[in-house]
């Protein structure tokens, strides 16, 4: 017989996954993917950039690099992180295989089966399954429209003063799902909270960039740029948002110590991350366009968001609630209760939309209470269209549950 890992036995199957292989008709309008447009990539910019590179630059790309990243890159990232008052020299940074790997790579380093992580609840998927891999017991604490709810944090943390968590992991800036952007004074509460019980913070900043008016700016400042000197903080981000998750390239700034467990973890996961798309990436950083593509960025998705808002406004029961995000790719919805969100999830596909139901993203896999939407990856001329058909199907069940 074959036997498999506890920690693979773990690992939770999904039962909307066959609903989700009905999915991929071409004529589906999805706002399930957390993803940028196929449409909105870079292709000319990055055309451009290979055919000029010179033959040596080429052959580097093809070849296996350091493991800690493609020195060249490392250096515009710092330059680039350092702009954003990144203390690049006091902590050490590794370029790893999307930011899922530096978010596993920390998983690694920190948790024994059984040890407790604390998370966000809702969480980003990619976060629960890494944690779980390695048999950690997860505890998510509820967001509010401000941040993580701080008392609920501190209750569970003075419970568990006997068991200690090994980290917290958060997502301050435009949550997946939550689409929450934490305010000034959460993240300052949020401090003094984390030193009391010397809890390790992994900040998870995968969408800071996408931030859509001024307000929003000023507040996506991450936590390791303002409290590095009062906490240990693993930062975390990614190219995927802003560039194309296809180079899978994210990075870790963390404190020395625990970089140099992770690269030993990296050495024997993949050894190095593709040296391809670091050459690449690399000329697009050195070349300025990153920062003029992001720009781009911001207002197509805002545009995005707006067309979905409005849409959502004019379509759905105003049962539904929901905040407008001010950046990031979604928009996470409450449903009232009793509403069964599996029966519209199928009767939509049927009529041709998907979305991901909010049991997803819960570390205990059981709160069916939201539904996430994702208006990064649809043109707006198409979001207004999924947006109806899954009004009619919420305004369906609705009326079936009363
Ligand atoms: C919050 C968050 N963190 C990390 C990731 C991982 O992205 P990647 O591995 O492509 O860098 C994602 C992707 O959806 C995400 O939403």
């Amino acid at each position: 017989m074959i036997q498999f890992s506890k920690s693979v036995n773990s690992l939770r199957t999904s039962e909307i996954r066959d609903l989700m292989g009905l999915a991929t008709r071409p004529d589906i309008i999805s706002f399930a993917g957390g993803m940028p447009g196929n449409e909105l990539f870079p292709v000319e910019d990055i055309d451009e950039i290979y055919n000029s590179l010179p033959l040596d630059s080429k052959q580097t790309a093809f070849q296996y690099g350091p493991t800690p990243g493609y020195p060249p890159l490392l250096e515009s990232l710092k330059e680039y992180l350092q702009k954003k008052g990144m203390a690049v020299k006091k902590n050490k940074l590794m370029i790893t295989t999307g930011s899922l790997q530096a978010i596993n790579i920390l998983a690694k380093v920190f948790i024994d089966p059984e040890d407790v992580v604390v998370t966000e609840n809702p969480c980003f998927i990619g976060g629960i399954s890494a944690f779980k891999s390695y048999q950690a017991i997860l505890h998510g604490i509820d967001l509010d429209e401000n941040g993580i709810n701080l008392e609920l944090l501190k209750n569970f943390l003075r419970q568990s003063k006997s068991t200690p968590p090994k980290f917290i992991y958060l997502t301050p800036n435009f949550h997946n799902p939550a689409g929450t952007l934490y305010t000034e004074e959460r993240k300052k509460d949020l401090v003094p909270v984390l030193q009391e019980h010397e809890l390790l913070l992994v900040e998870d900043d995968a969408y800071g960039e996408l931030y859509f008016d001024d307000e929003a700016r000023k507040r996506v400042v991450p936590l390791k740029t303002l409290y590095e000197n009062d906490l240990s903080i693993c930062y975390t981000s990614t190219f995927s948002k802003i560039l194309g998750p296809g180079f899978r390239l994210g990075w870790m700034l963390v404190p020395p110590e625990i970089y140099q467990k992770a690269e030993l973890c990296k050495q024997s996961m993949d050894a190095c991350s593709p040296n391809f798309t670091q050459v690449l990436a690399n000329e697009f950083l050195r070349s300025g366009k990153m920062e003029l593509y992001i720009q781009k960025m911001r207002l197509i998705y805002k545009r995005r968001k707006d067309t979905m808002a409005g849409a959502i406004r004019k379509y759905f029961p105003e049962e539904i609630t929901w905040m407008e995000p001010k950046g990031g790719f979604y928009i996470w919805l409450k449903l009232p209760p009793k509403l069964d969100i599996m029966a519209v999830l199928k009767s939509s596909i049927e009529k041709g939309a998907v979305f991901v139901i909010g049991k997803t993203f819960d570390p205990e896999g059981k709160d069916n209470s939201h539904f996430r939407l994702a208006y990064s990856h649809t043109p707006e001329g198409k979001i207004e269209k999924g947006i109806q058909i899954l009004g009619d199907c919420l305004k369906e069940e609705l009326r079936l549950s009363k």
